[in-house]
């Protein structure tokens, strides 16, 4: 099957986001592959918002506790690693909460993969059982691209994917 992302989406965010989520559900549909999994959201939702500078997921690392490595992802080169703590990702990981910063110059210990970054939304990723598996990260180069409405959405499309068993 050939996707071809619609450049006729809707204006509204919320709208926007739910149409993405329905495709990104119906491609996905019978497919248990965590990777494939990734690969395709960090795909479909690259290429359905514009402001997506870096769009993909770190993963907990299975060689070494407390570390995320990257996962599939779109856009410019990634770190490879980053330790739970460190940045907007580690810290999204160490409290399982979801990060929106408005100016990542102004972040402690941001970690500059790309200077263009200027602001970013990252979502924790849990499996069925409630277990950290990763970390969903969206930079833009703009600042204070994400807010709320990115937040309600990302954790509902990563509920919906990754914590249904
Ligand atoms: N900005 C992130 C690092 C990962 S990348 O931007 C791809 C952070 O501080 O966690």
């Amino acid at each position: 099957m050939a996707y071809v992302a619609r450049t006729d989406r809707p204006a509204d965010k919320a709208a926007r986001y739910a149409e993405v989520e329905a495709e990104i559900l119906a491609v996905l549909e019978g497919e248990p592959n965590l990777t494939a999994r990734m690969a395709t959201v960090a795909s479909m939702l690259a290429n359905a918002f514009d402001p997506y500078f870096w769009t993909g997921f770190y993963v907990v690392a299975p060689d070494k506790a407390d570390e995320l490595v990257v996962g599939p992802y779109q856009g410019t080169l990634g770190c490879l690693r980053i330790a739970f703590g460190r940045g907007v990702c580690g810290t999204a990981a160490a409290t399982r909460q979801t990060q929106i910063v408005q100016d990542v110059h102004a972040f402690p210990g941001h970690i500059a993969c790309d200077s263009r970054s200027a602001s970013e939304i990252v979502v924790p990723v849990l499996d069925s059982k409630g277990r950290l598996i990763a970390v969903f990260d969206v930079d833009a180069t703009e600042k204070a691209a994400f807010d709320t409405e990115d937040q309600v959405a990302l954790e509902r499309l990563m509920a919906k994917v990754f914590a249904q068993s």
